[in-house]
């Protein structure tokens, strides 16, 4: 499909600078897309029992956002990078680790994860929420390219995401260009891309990471694997 990749990219940007403070609000279903709060509350709760046995070492969270995941699980870890682009997103982020008492262990890093240098083999375990449903398929593989880089040999690695389900497909297409309006009434446009299973299996072989555990919600997915 033939995307302006780059007003895209400006775009989302600027969605997420301006969600950051009603971010957190999708996880208790005030979406737009399926109607159904209790949709969304299941799968949080079934993906949060999921990375409560995630991480070790020291984690990064690439796009971590508000770092919402950050509960379930920073007990397992000895270090976390908490990594955005958004100054705002981060600010809500300091928040919730000062909340959490998560301060020792934590440090924040704003930067454009395409452009940012990260030390090879530096992290034992990565986790990315909702950030791999925006990129174009090149982004898609530089993502990848990097993250098998900075990744130690048997790190873990988990994807949360958006999936395609029955339900989804009531409200919309499996990807294309969407109009996100924001409590205030502005309006955005992003570029979204729904997963079903064969498309994670695809990444995690496309990819050379071993999937080890995934649950498909009707909203949200949760895939780990390690590198081989
Ligand atoms: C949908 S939010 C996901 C937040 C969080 N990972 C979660 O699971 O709730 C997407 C995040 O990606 C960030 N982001 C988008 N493009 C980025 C980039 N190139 N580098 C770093 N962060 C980026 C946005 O600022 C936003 O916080």
């Amino acid at each position: 499909m033939n995307h302006d990749w780059d007003k895209i990219y400006r775009d989302m940007s600027s969605y997420y600078e301006a969600r950051a403070q009603e971010y957190d609000e999708f996880y208790i279903g005030k979406s737009p897309a399926i109607p159904r709060p209790e949709s969304y509350t299941r799968d949080v709760e079934k993906i949060g029992e999921m990375v409560k046995s995630f991480g070790r070492g020291h984690v990064i969270d690439i796009a971590c956002g508000t770092g919402f995941w950050l509960r379930y699980y920073a007990r397992n870890c000895s270090r976390i990078t908490l990594f955005d682009y958004s100054e705002k997103m981060l600010a809500v982020c300091k928040k919730r680790v000062d909340d959490l008492c998560l301060e020792d262990k934590c440090s924040f890093v704003r930067g454009d994860f395409f452009e940012y240098t990260f030390g090879e083999r530096s992290f034992d375990s990565t986790l990315v929420g909702f950030f791999i449903c925006h990129l174009s398929p090149q982004q898609e593989e530089r993502f990848f390219l990097k993250v098998n880089k900075f990744l130690r040999p048997h790190g873990q690695f988990m994807i949360i995401d958006s999936c395609w389900s029955h339900e989804r497909a009531h409200y919309r297409n499996k990807e294309g260009i969407q109009e996100r309006t924001l409590n205030d009434g502005r309006t955005f446009t992003i570029y979204k891309r729904y997963f079903d299973e064969s498309d994670i299996k695809e990444i995690f072989n496309k990819y050379a990471l071993k999937l080890e555990a995934l649950y498909m919600g009707n909203v949200f997915f949760g895939a780990v694997g390690l590198k081989s």
